[in-house]
């Protein structure tokens, strides 16, 4: 009989339709119409092909189901999460005495206790600012720094480092002390040549560049804002803005804790000498 082939044909078809067009499994269930009576073999192969396309469908379902969300997706998951304008950030000993806080800076004319005319108060406090100077971390912290640094001459377990910040504050007032020579004499702008410069080290330039470099670097993005000022007829620049600034008082307290308080000596190193030199 010609009969039981035909079925089979349609079997057939629906197998290779069903894996190429996983929609189409509907024409595969519904054909089975088995009205011939050679029906033993046609049953089998029918339920045998309901199996496979069961199973064929079982595991295409929970393919995507499975793919998509958990295991195939992490790399997804983490690029969305991930800022592509972002770096991993640098260890720094310090990161745990970051705290945020607001801050209103200071209106524009109006002067601070910072400010001139400079006395020896005013010197005072910038001095304040910076000198909790060279500061020791323990040996585990210093394993993880990003640039290698140097232990305490006979203390194995501490390292020295300084944040950067205090270096800066440090030039600053080097600054505000070189724009008034009569007060501070003692000033010298020029020392040795620091190689491979071989002309004479121009401390108030190197200050100069190294702020430069620290402002690039951190960019206060705040805002300032321009308003309208009745008394003077006149839009007016703005710089007491709302900042979110790091906590003064809670970085200066990790940098006090750990003060290296013994002189700090470049020539110290016994081991090999090169270029230790930190000055503040
Ligand atoms: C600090 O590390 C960076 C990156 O490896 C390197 O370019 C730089 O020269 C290092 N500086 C010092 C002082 O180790
Ligand atoms: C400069 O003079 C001041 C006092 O006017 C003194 O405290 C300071 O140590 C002097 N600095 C240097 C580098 O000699």
């Amino acid at each position: 009989m010609s009969a039981p082939y035909h079925p089979v044909q349609t079997n057939e078809k629906a197998s290779t339709s069903d894996l190429d067009l996983e929609s189409d499994d509907m024409n595969a269930t519904t054909p089975p119409r088995p009205r011939y009576s050679t029906r033993r073999l046609l049953e089998i192969a029918l339920f045998f092909l309901s199996l496979l396309i069961n199973a064929y469908l079982l595991g295409y379902r929970s393919t995507p189901v499975t793919v998509s969300p958990p295991p195939n997706d992490h790399s997804n998951e983490l690029s969305l999460s991930v800022d592509p304008g972002r770096l991993e950030p640098l260890y720094s000993p310090a990161n745990v005495a970051l705290k945020d806080e607001y801050r209103v800076f200071t209106k524009l004319g109006v002067k601070t206790p910072y400010n001139t005319p400079y006395d020896d108060e005013t010197d005072k406090l910038w001095e304040d600012m910076y000198s909790m100077g060279i500061q020791k971390i323990d040996k585990h912290e210093a394993a993880l720094l990003p640039n290698w640094t140097e232990p305490i001459e006979g203390d194995d377990e501490h390292y020295v480092v300084i944040l950067h910040v205090f270096h800066q504050l440090h030039c600053l007032n080097y600054l505000r002390k070189a724009l008034m020579p009569e007060r501070y004499p003692n000033i010298t702008r020029f020392g040795p040549p620091i190689p491979p410069d071989p002309t004479p080290f121009d401390h108030t330039d190197h200050c100069i560049n190294t702020i430069r470099e620290s402002l690039l670097c951190n960019p206060d993005i705040t805002p300032d804002v321009y308003q309208w000022k009745e008394e003077r007829q006149s839009i007016y620049l703005h710089l007491d803005t709302l900042h979110v600034c790091k906590s003064w008082d809670a970085l200066t307290d990790w940098a006090k804790e750990r003060q290296v308080l013994e002189t700090w000596d470049a020539k110290g190193r016994k081991v090999h000498d090169h270029d230790a030199h930190l000055r503040l």
